[in-house]
């Protein structure tokens, strides 16, 4: 199946600043446990006099608007032309030669884990420190979820802690891009390749992140993309797999599309497929979120490097990890990691108050109750991990954050840990 590559021109709008009079935009991660939806811990909802400052918002504009509306005229709301160049766009993008557009990051890591062949008595190693979406993927499966520890510094998947764990059983490897910084590709890949196991990267949080000078999807793996609101750029809801080989992006195409096959007979099915699709309506404003893309994370970036200067004189508060000549992150959220001492529940609450968001990015997938439950575990299995959860804290983090929004919330940080 040969396609032609469509270029994505440079639209650069000015985002509108989420400052004076406008509105505080309600998207937000939804994960976090017991915090409220909106990210204030239950309780510390702030006066309604101050304005909120949101964890998350998109970046929408009559781009989006414009694409959006030529679908609907068009009346191809679903597997029509928009949903085919999102798909050419990305991939172009991502420098992969193929991407499968799918309606969320989890059903595209479920294919990942499908394509890969992983099931029943497999053992698949992953790391804990994630959103559960990437460990659920191997459990929808029936394959085995081993959890590998991370590194303290990168709070990736070290690779000598996935070593520690293979078995003869090890049949893959499921790496994570927390926060947007490249996990160690190359080692994960040599450990893969050595041993024979498939190699998933969940770039849920890192379009556009860069490993040694190459875009995150063009490495060969399968490489699950996302597009929630809360990520560097939307769909609404949505997710993409790149892969290298046509037949595979052949299959994730009918095993998102109720394994339907390519003969054109719109009920014959060839696998046992789901229901993934993208609709053309989300790929349109995937288009328009691709075009300026590169405005984004230029964007996202300024914000960082903002809140680096701004957090450098503040005890006990440490910024993320520096970029270094193989990882370039792509901004997805910006963490900080208190002080041991420091109560982080105590924090997100003082900075409640003050109508500052803040989540507990990310508590361990393995101390989840489901987990706990089903697979007994608990604290202390996977340490570096763990402290991690404890001591981080996510503040809000979006392309439009303006430099006084951020200089409020780092008052409001002070304050806390003071
Ligand atoms: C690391 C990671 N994996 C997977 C997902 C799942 O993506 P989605 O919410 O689109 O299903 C997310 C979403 O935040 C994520 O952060």
């Amino acid at each position: 199946m040969s396609r032609r590559v469509e270029g994505v021109g440079g639209n650069r709008e000015v985002p509108p600043r989420s400052g004076l009079g406008e509105k505080a935009d309600p998207s937000v991660p939804e994960e976090g446990g017991p915090w409220g939806k909106h990210g204030f811990p239950h309780g510390s909802e702030p006066e309604a006099k101050r304005r909120e400052i949101a964890l998350s918002a998109p970046w929408l504009g009559e781009r989006e608007e414009e694409l959006v509306l030529a679908v609907l005229r068009s009346g191809r709301l679903s597997l029509g032309p928009a949903l085919d160049r999102f798909e050419l766009a990305l991939a172009a993008r991502v420098a992969s030669p193929h991407a499968a557009a799918v309606s969320s990051g989890t059903a595209g890591l479920h294919l990942a884990v499908r394509l890969a062949g992983l099931g029943p008595g497999d053992e698949v190693i992953t790391t804990p420190f994630s959103f559960v979406a990437s460990a659920n993927c191997i459990l929808y499966e029936g394959a085995t979820p081993v959890f590998a520890d991370v590194d303290p510094q990168t709070l990736n998947l070290d690779p000598n802690a996935v070593e520690a764990a293979l078995t003869e059983r090890t049949k893959g490897i499921v790496a994570v891009d927390i926060f947007g910084y490249p996990a160690e590709l190359e080692e994960l890949a040599r450990i893969a390749e050595e041993h024979g196991l498939a190699l998933i990267e969940d770039a849920c949080q890192a379009l556009g992140a860069e490993y040694r000078g190459r875009p995150l999807g063009s490495f060969g793996h399968p490489t699950i993309f996302a597009f929630y609101p809360n990520k560097q750029m939307t769909t609404g809801e949505g997710g993409a797999v790149a892969v290298a080989a046509e037949e595979d992006w052949e299959l994730l195409k009918s095993l998102s599309n109720q394994g339907r096959t390519d003969s054109g007979e719109w009920l014959t099915h060839g696998h046992l497929g789901f229901n993934y699709r993208l609709d053309d309506i989300s790929a349109a404003v995937g288009l328009a979120q691709l075009e300026k893309l590169d405005a984004i994370l230029e964007l996202r970036g300024e914000v960082a490097a903002r809140y680096g200067e701004l957090i450098e004189s503040l005890d006990g508060v440490e910024a993320p990890l520096p970029d270094d000549e193989d990882h370039r992150r792509s901004w997805f959220v910006y963490v900080v990691r208190l002080a041991d001492e420091l109560d982080r529940n105590a924090v997100m609450v003082r900075l409640g108050e003050q109508g500052i968001a803040s989540k507990p990015y990310l508590p361990s997938i393995h101390l989840q109750p489901y987990w706990r439950e089903r697979f007994g575990t608990g604290e202390g299995m996977y340490p570096v991990s763990e402290s991690a959860s404890r001591h981080s804290l996510a503040l809000p983090f979006h392309t439009r954050l303006t430099a006084g929004e951020q200089e409020r919330v780092v008052d409001a940080l002070a304050r806390a840990v003071a």
